[in-house]
């Protein structure tokens, strides 16, 4: 499993958080930043994230912001991306088994790293379920191809 992660600066120590877990985890990954002292704009780290995870070159993408929100509207974007934004381990779980999610967001203002981290195993470690689910993303991806 590959995974990129993503922030701005309004999501720089959650993201250390969430890269420190993916060491500990062994899970190979790659930290496109930002490494900013200053504020940036989140759409130059999650589009170009949600680019790659589209190209195929990770399997899941993860991005973080002060709420998410610009994070999983930038990502959202990108064609082939659905990007769940997401503050509980349910929606975690959920999300992957239906929604087939390839990338998470989440907002550094919102939740602490403790649930973070809950999140992010969750969401890696769940299949999607198929069937009547594939069916319906199916049908975002035929929209998408218009
Ligand atoms: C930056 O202040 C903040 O707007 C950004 O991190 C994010 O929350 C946007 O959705």
């Amino acid at each position: 499993m590959k995974v990129i992660l993503a922030s701005d600066h309004g999501g720089k120590n959650l993201r250390q958080e969430v890269s420190n877990l993916l060491e500990e985890l062994g899970i190979e990954f790659e930290d496109i930043g930002c490494d900013c002292e200053g504020s940036v704009d989140y759409p130059d780290y999650g589009i170009p994230a949600a680019e790659r995870v589209a190209k195929g070159e990770f399997d899941y993408g993860i991005v973080i912001c002060g709420t998410g929100i610009g994070m999983s509207i930038s990502a959202n974007k990108v064609k082939g991306i659905r990007c769940a934004l997401v503050h509980d381990v349910f929606s975690a779980k959920a999300t992957r088994q239906h929604n087939n999610a390839n990338m998470l967001a989440m907002g550094e203002r919102v939740i602490g790293p403790g649930l973070a981290n809950e999140i992010v195993k969750h969401f890696l470690e769940t299949e999607f379920d198929g069937g009547r689910h594939e069916n319906r993303v199916n049908k975002i991806t035929q929209f998408e191809e218009q």
